[in-house]
């Protein structure tokens, strides 16, 4: 795996590169979800790039970017163990130069969910996958399904901006009891841990509800009742797949949406229903 630390370098190697490229970005402390999406570009294309970067844009003031957690070296041993032949791994320097001001806005699709909690969040994955896309230059964009918002909102930048790359989804990765994959796992206690896992338990009693003839309101109602009482709700809800609006049932493609928090830790979790 050759790996590049600026865009330059970078470019260089992605030029020559055989073609078709999938792309992965990451922030990295990677796990089998992550992995999944390298496994799923190595099976699909010729050549896989796959980015870490911690990006500062993302995180609000109050966030946990200081503490977020980082493993370079592991990270580099996973991503080369997976078949990955170029990694792009900038320092802050190398994406933001000084005096860096242009963004790119996700408009009302990125202000809802995660983005009324996170108001600058979306504007700086747009900015910073932008930038990646421009970089690597891929054929397809690997995303997870865990971030079905980011997801969503990525899929309408591409569309809106004519970016010359198609998105792959990919099915989210879970522990055995359920709780999706997530880097920020590592926060919880021992108690939080054992909790976690009821967010998704939530999002399953949602579905079935629904499934079994309940209103919205009955099966959200349902929903919060399948919460463990460790987890502080931030939101519970059931919307269309493509615009993210918020939708009475699931008539066509549509996720159930959840987000809560287990102390100060903030997990989030879909279900996808056709
Ligand atoms: P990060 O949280 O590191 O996630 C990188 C990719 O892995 C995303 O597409 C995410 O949806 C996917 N992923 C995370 N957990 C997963 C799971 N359990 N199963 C399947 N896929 C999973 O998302 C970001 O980084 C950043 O916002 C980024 C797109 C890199 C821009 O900075």
């Amino acid at each position: 795996m050759q790996v590049a630390e600026t865009v330059a370098h970078a470019r260089a190697f992605f030029d020559v590169l055989p073609r078709p490229l999938g792309y992965v970005p990451t922030m990295g402390a990677l796990h089998a979800g992550h992995l999944a999406l390298v496994r799923a570009a190595r099976d699909e294309c010729t050549s896989v790039a796959a980015s870490l970067f911690v990006n500062p844009l993302q995180f609000g003031p109050n966030e946990d970017l200081a503490k977020y957690p980082r493993d370079p070296e592991g990270d580099r041993e996973k991503l080369a163990a997976a078949g990955v032949d170029v990694l792009f791994a900038p320092d802050a320097a190398a994406m933001y130069p000084p005096g860096f001001s242009t963004f790119v806005d996700a408009g009302s699709i990125g202000a809802r969910y995660e983005g009324a909690v996170r108001p600058e969040h979306f504007r700086g994955v747009t900015t910073v996958v932008t930038k990646l896309l421009h970089v690597v230059q891929p054929d397809v964009l690997y995303l997870g399904q865990k971030d079905a918002q980011q997801t969503a909102v990525l899929r309408r930048m591409v569309r809106d901006l004519d970016f010359p790359v198609r998105i792959a989804i990919v099915p989210t990765i879970r522990e055995s009891d359920g709780l999706a994959m997530s880097s920020r796992n590592a926060y919880l206690s021992a108690e939080q841990r054992a909790a976690a896992p009821s967010l998704q338990k939530a999002l399953v009693a949602i579905r079935d509800a629904l499934a079994d003839g309940a209103t919205k309101t009955q099966a959200l109602a349902i929903g919060r009742g399948a919460l463990h009482p460790l987890a502080a709700l931030d939101y519970l809800d059931v919307v269309d797949a493509a615009t993210f609006e918020p939708v009475e049932r699931p008539n066509s493609p549509a996720f159930i949406v959840g987000a809560a928090r287990f102390g100060t830790t903030r997990l989030l979790d879909n279900l996808y229903v056709e």
